[in-house]
């Protein structure tokens, strides 16, 4: 039986010109260039420039996911934009963005669920299409971590970076099949037991400040590799997929470590991983489609190939997308 699958037609990411490098932050912070590089994979990450804000970038990769994917702006319907870093408390940031791209039609609204929110994005259009009610979409993650580090704390802000990145999804009819493109299956998880572990220590109802993230990254670390796994498993129980018929696996991109121990437990080939965290860090939301488009320009992910997507963040939040290109 047919059916609307949610189909990439293109993606694009924009990255601020200021590269910080471990050295330069060594010269912060009590680190270490070798440190850095050992535990986390990271060698230098991307700073957003003095007024430049989370919806510019946002703006920027929309616009670039648009030429990429070959459409208007114009014939954009939805846009979901992922971020815990928004311009202001209200309006979403998403709204900034579809003024930008001078659009007066349709929906934009922001989601947060930090690291995970690329990854909610994509399910909630997904769900959001197969109702009918929109037919193109731009989902996006852009983050100004660097806006809310705390520049004094070596265990936190030698790990996040800035940037944006965005796909343009369409309303598609398919088989019904898992030989279709698009979006095949997506599992969402949170617990917030978890919350302590990692948050920001500020909010407009508890402190009406903005605060600074706060981690306890060893206990981060221990739970994320079987959370990842276990929604993973739960993508290829919903499609009959294994691992061996992943093209590319793009996940969050955290900590190199999480990555190689995710790949190896599930018996994911890894010159079928797609790292970029020694470039950006960590860039939340925003880390997954920065992640495609490197992939994409570069000639790895291509129409036809299945791509395994996943995150884990803040909440704990959690969650997979398995779609074909
Ligand atoms: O995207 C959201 C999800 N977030 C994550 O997935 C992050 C998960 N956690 C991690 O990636 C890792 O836990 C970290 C990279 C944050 C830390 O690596 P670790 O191997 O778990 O190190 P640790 O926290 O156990 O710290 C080991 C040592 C400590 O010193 P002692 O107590 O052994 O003397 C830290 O004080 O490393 C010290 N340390 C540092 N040393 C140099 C912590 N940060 C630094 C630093 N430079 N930047």
């Amino acid at each position: 039986m047919s059916m609307l699958r949610s189909v990439v037609l293109g993606c694009g990411s924009y990255l601020p010109t200021r590269v910080l490098s471990n050295t330069e932050l060594s010269r912060m912070v009590d680190t270490s260039d070798e440190w850095i590089t050992q535990r986390t994979g990271i060698r230098e990450r991307r700073i957003a420039a003095k007024g430049e804000t989370t919806a510019d970038m946002a703006l920027a990769a929309a616009r670039a996911a648009l030429t990429a994917a070959g459409v208007e702006a114009q014939s954009i319907d939805l846009i979901v934009l992922a971020t815990s870093t928004p311009d202001n408390t209200f309006p979403a940031s998403a709204v900034s963005v579809q003024a930008g791209l001078g659009l007066t039609q349709g929906a934009a609204f922001d989601l947060q669920a930090v690291c995970s929110g690329f990854v909610f994005g994509l399910a909630t259009v997904d769900g959001l299409f197969k109702t009918g009610a929109f037919q193109r979409a731009l989902v996006i993650g852009a983050e100004t971590f660097s806006r809310i580090l705390d520049w004094s704390d070596r265990s936190t802000c030698v790990l996040f970076g800035d940037g944006a990145g965005a796909v343009v999804l369409e309303a598609q009819r398919e088989h019904g099949t898992r030989e279709d493109r698009g979006i095949l299956t997506s599992h969402l998880r949170s617990d917030g037991r978890h919350k302590a572990k990692l948050y920001v220590d500020g909010g407009p109802s508890s402190t009406q400040t903005v605060g600074h993230l706060r981690m306890e990254g060893r206990a981060v670390f221990k739970h994320a590799v079987a959370m990842i796994t276990d929604v993973i498993e739960d993508a290829f129980k919903a499609t009959g997929y294994s691992a061996r018929d992943i093209d590319w696996f793009v996940p969050h991109q955290a900590n190199k470590r999480i990555i190689d121990d995710t790949a190896k437990k599930l018996g994911i080939a890894p010159e079928k991983v797609v790292t970029t965290v020694d470039k950006h860090g960590n860039t939340s939301a925003a880390s997954i489609p920065l992640a495609l488009t490197v992939a994409v320009a570069d000639g790895r992910i291509k129409r036809g190939d299945l791509v395994m997507l996943e995150a884990m963040g803040g909440g704990f939040t959690w969650g997979s997308a398995l779609l074909r290109w």
